[in-house]
């Protein structure tokens, strides 16, 4: 197994992986194209296995904190701990995590729990395709 750190994954890569891993909120070409091309605000995390990227995260760096956008990992290669050995990875630039994700996105909720994630806060009908919610949560470096 690789962990790959801001490397360059290609633009056909994330496509796919958007595409198997999420139902809705996939990132369009255009917006992927604009991920990749700003280095300096967005890291991507990869990790390969087999020979080719199974599970992925895209973060904003504002350099203060870090924001999760996506991660996922293929469905044949969930609950093997490569979700989690991306949020390892992210604890290492020592900076706070946020992320925001749908309420009833109950899977993610549990695996951030479990990766130290606390809710700080709900932001109501925030989802405009279903009305759901977003839970918000942080990881605080300091309580890493
Ligand atoms: C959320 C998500 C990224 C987690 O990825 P993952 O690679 O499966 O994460 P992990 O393997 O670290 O942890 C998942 C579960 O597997 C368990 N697990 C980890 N290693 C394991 C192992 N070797 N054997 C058995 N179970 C294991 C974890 O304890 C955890 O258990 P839980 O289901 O009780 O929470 C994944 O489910 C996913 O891609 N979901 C769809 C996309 C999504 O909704 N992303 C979040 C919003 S952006």
């Amino acid at each position: 197994m690789e962990l790959k750190i801001d490397r360059e994954v290609g633009i056909e890569t994330l496509e796919q992986l958007e595409n198997s891993c999420f139902k809705g909120d996939v990132y369009t070409k255009e917006q992927l194209e604009d991920i990749l091309s700003h280095k300096e605000l967005y890291k991507i995390i990869a990790v390969e296995r087999d020979g080719k990227v199974v599970a992925y995260a895209i973060i904003f760096d504002n350099s203060v904190s870090l924001e999760i956008m996506k991660i996922a990992t293929l469905k044949e290669y969930r609950k093997q701990g490569l979700g989690a050995l991306i949020i390892k990875e992210l604890s290492k630039y020592g900076k706070d995590i946020f992320l925001e994700v749908r309420e009833t996105n109950e899977m993610a909720i549990k695996f951030y729990h479990e990766n130290g994630f606390v809710d700080i806060g709900k932001r109501k009908h925030y989802y405009s395709d279903t009305g759901e919610a977003a839970i918000l949560m942080e990881k605080k470096y300091l309580s890493i």
